[in-house]
C-alpha cells in the first residue's frame, strides 16, 4: 500500500544508495520545496553528513532567516550555514531600475556568494541536492526519465557549480516524481509544520522584483513591514489557505495625502492576491470588500511611509502574477 510514510522510506533508501558516505549540500531558499528536501535528507542521513546553506540576500521577507533557522534546527540540522549577504546584494543594486538588469545582478551575485561560501567550508566535493519537482521537469519540455536540463536553483540561474555537478552525475532530486500538493503531504509526513508546507510561492529574486524601480534598504524595510501585515491579516481572517499567492508590491511613485494640516507624499502600495492551479494562469482573489478595506487601513496606519493602497484586479493573462 502506497503512503507518504512509505515514500519517505523508499526515498531515504535511494538517497543513501546514491550518496554513500559523501557530504550532501542543499541550498535552502526558505520555500517549501527546499525545506522538504532538507527534511528528507535529515531523515535519511546522519545530520553530520548534511550541509544546508541559506543566503540572506537582504531581499527576503520579514523574519525569513529566523524561520529557516528554526525550522531546520527542529528537523535536526547540524551543519546549517546562514549567510548574511545583504551588504553584497544591496550595493550591487544601487541605482539600477531595469527589471532584467536587477534579475541578472541578483542571479550573478547569488552565484558568486554561493561559490565563495562553499569554498570556505571545503564542501566542494559534496553531492548536490535540489528541490526539482515533476512540473519543473515537464515545463522544461524534456519530460521525466530523460536527462532533465532544467536547473532549479535559487534564482533559476545556471550556476557553474550546478552544471558541473550535473555533468558528473553528482545531483540528487528526490522530489522529481512529485507534484506540489504531494510535496506538501511529504513535508507533513516528515513532521514539518502545516504553516511551513502551506506557504505561498516566493520568487527567487525576492523583494528585488517587488520593489519596482530602484531597490534600496529603506524600501525593502517598508515593503517587509507591509507584506508581513498583509499576510498576517490573511491568516487571521482564514483567507491565507484559500489564496494561492499573496504579496505586496511597492510602486516607484509617491502620491499626496493629508497628515493634519500638511500635505504629505507617501509611497503607493499594491496588494496582489490570486488563485491558481500552477501559477501558469491566475484569477484575482475575490475579496469581501470589508476585508480589503480593513487590511488597507491597517497597513496605512502601521506603515506611515505608505500613503495609499491599491488592489490589483488583473488576471493572468494578460498580466503576470509578479509586477516585474
Ligand atoms: P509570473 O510573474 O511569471 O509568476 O506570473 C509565476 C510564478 O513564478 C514566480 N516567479 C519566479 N520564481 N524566480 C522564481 O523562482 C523568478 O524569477 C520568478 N518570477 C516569478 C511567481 O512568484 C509566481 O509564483
Amino acid at each position: 500500500e502506497w503512503s507518504m510514510e512509505r515514500y519517505v522510506e523508499l526515498a531515504g533508501e535511494d538517497i543513501r544508495k546514491k550518496v554513500k558516505d559523501r557530504p550532501v549540500l542543499l541550498l535552502i531558499s526558505g520555500g517549501v520545496d527546499s525545506t522538504v528536501v532538507g527534511g528528507l535528507l535529515l531523515s535519511a542521513l546522519p545530520a553530520e553528513q548534511v550541509h544546508l546553506m541559506y543566503i540572506d540576500t537582504g531581499l527576503m521577507r520579514k523574519g525569513e532567516s529566523e524561520r529557516v533557522a528554526t525550522t531546520l534546527a527542529s528537523l535536526g540540522a547540524k551543519n546549517l550555514y546562514l549567510i548574511n549577504a545583504e551588504d553584497s546584494f544591496l550595493p550591487a543594486l544601487a541605482g539600477v531600475s531595469d527589471p532584467e538588469e536587477k534579475r541578472r545582478i541578483i542571479g550573478d551575485m547569488f552565484i558568486s556568494v554561493q561559490e565563495e561560501e562553499i569554498a570556505k567550508r571545503t564542501i566542494e566535493n559534496s553531492i548536490l541536492a535540489q528541490g526539482t519537482l515533476y512540473t519543473d521537469l515537464i515545463e522544461s519540455g524534456k519530460g521525466v526519465g530523460t536527462k532533465a536540463q532544467v536547473i532549479k536553483s535559487h534564482h533559476n540561474v545556471r550556476s557553474p557549480l550546478v552544471e558541473k555537478k550535473r555533468e558528473r552525475g553528482e545531483i540528487i532530486e528526490p522530489l522529481s516524481l512529485l507534484y506540489k500538493d504531494e510535496v506538501r503531504a511529504l513535508g507533513l509526513a516528515l513532521g514539518i509544520d502545516q504553516k511551513i508546507v502551506g506557504r505561498h510561492p516566493f520568487p527567487g529574486p525576492g523583494l528585488g522584483v517587488r520593489i519596482l524601480g530602484e531597490v534600496t534598504k529603506e524600501k525593502c524595510d517598508i515593503l517587509r513591514d507591509a507584506d508581513a501585515i498583509f499576510i498576517q491579516e490573511l491568516r487571521l481572517r482564514n483567507l491565507y489557505d484559500k489564496i494561492w499567492q499573496a504579496f505586496c508590491v511597492l510602486l516607484p511613485v509617491r502620491s499626496v495625502g493629508v497628515a493634519g494640516d500638511a500635505r504629505e507624499y507617501g509611497y503607493v502600495l499594491a496588494l496582489r492576491a490570486i488563485i491558481s492551479a500552477d501559477g501558469m494562469t491566475a484569477d484575482v482573489y475575490p475579496f469581501e470588500m470589508q476585508d480589503i478595506l480593513e487590511i488597507s487601513s491597517i497597513i496605512t496606519n502601521k506603515v506611515h511611509q505608505i500613503g495609499r493602497v491599491v488592489y490589483d484586479i488583473s488576471s493572468k493573462p494578460p498580466a503576470t502574477i509578479e509586477w516585474e
